[in-house]
């Protein structure tokens, strides 16, 4: 039976592992599609004007937000991953801080996104500091890009790379309940990321679990990964549209 101290440990330590990779990752994850951000918005049933963007990284969910025209706010709690925001989108308000805490009024927010994140939150204490920050009507909206896994060869290759923790919690995402919001309802859409076999293995890089990994274990699994994918005819001719889906779970603060 694993120890839940050592659980809660990892936990910590791959939450807060990004920092150090903050250019690698802004370079190398996807965004969002378009599509799944209106969707997430549509959660709300007053104007969306003020968006928080809550665990926002380098900005790749930012950036779409901002280019649908709302005013957003960045809040991340680490200072490498905030510093790059700032680098590449200057206009937009940065602050330092976490879900469970966020630096923000009472009533500020229109919505609340959070992309590829709300996995490591304290739920409870992070689902009632974003109701605080909510205007009645708000929506909060989660969302996780994923391997596409109906696509057979993408499938081997998330089983090699083991994409293992926010797949499950997206998964299960219609289970939850939050104090004070409406039920969770979830969509998904399909989307891709252009990669190469090179860059690929770079966003693989990015994932928590090699960030933490010693530097032989994770070696061994980009190589591992290589071999496979060079086995793959569809990625074997420079660059490629790497199969995604995107999850989103919507919660009206009532
Ligand atoms: C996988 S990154 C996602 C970044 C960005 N939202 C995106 O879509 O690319 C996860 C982010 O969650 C942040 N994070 C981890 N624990 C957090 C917490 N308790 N509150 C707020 N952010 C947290 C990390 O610092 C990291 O920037």
């Amino acid at each position: 039976m694993s120890d839940p101290g050592t659980d809660a440990e990892l936990h910590a330590r791959r939450a807060s592992s990004f920092g150090d990779q903050a250019s690698a990752y802004a370079r190398h994850r996807p965004d969002y599609p378009r599509a799944a951000l209106e969707w997430g918005m549509s959660g709300a049933n007053r104007p969306v004007r003020d968006v928080l963007d809550l665990a926002a990284g380098t900005g790749k969910l930012t950036e779409g937000l901002v280019d649908l025209g709302r005013a957003v706010t960045a809040v991340e709690p680490d200072p490498g991953m905030l510093a790059e925001l700032s680098w590449r989108l200057p206009d937009v308000p940065a602050l330092l801080g976490k879900a469970e805490d966020i630096p923000l009024p009472d009533e500020s927010a229109d919505a609340v996104f959070v992309g590829q994140a709300m996995h490591w939150f304290d739920l409870a204490a992070a689902f009632a500091q974003i109701r605080r920050v909510l205007r009645p009507g708000g929506a909060m909206v989660a969302l996780w890009n994923h391997e596409d896994e109906s696509v057979p060869w993408v499938r081997e290759f998330a089983r090699l790379i083991r994409t293992d923790i926010n797949r499950g919690f997206a998964d299960s995402g219609q289970t939850l309940r939050a104090d004070g919001f409406g039920p969770f309802e979830q969509d998904r859409f399909a989307h891709t990321h252009r990669r190469s076999i090179d860059s690929l293995l770079a966003t693989v890089g990015t994932h928590s679990h090699l960030l933490i990994a010693s530097a032989d274990e994770r070696d061994r699994l980009l190589a591992e990964a290589r071999a496979y994918l060079e086995t793959v005819p569809e990625a074997g001719t420079g660059e490629f549209d790497y199969p995604l889906v995107t999850t989103v779970l919507r919660a009206r603060r009532r």
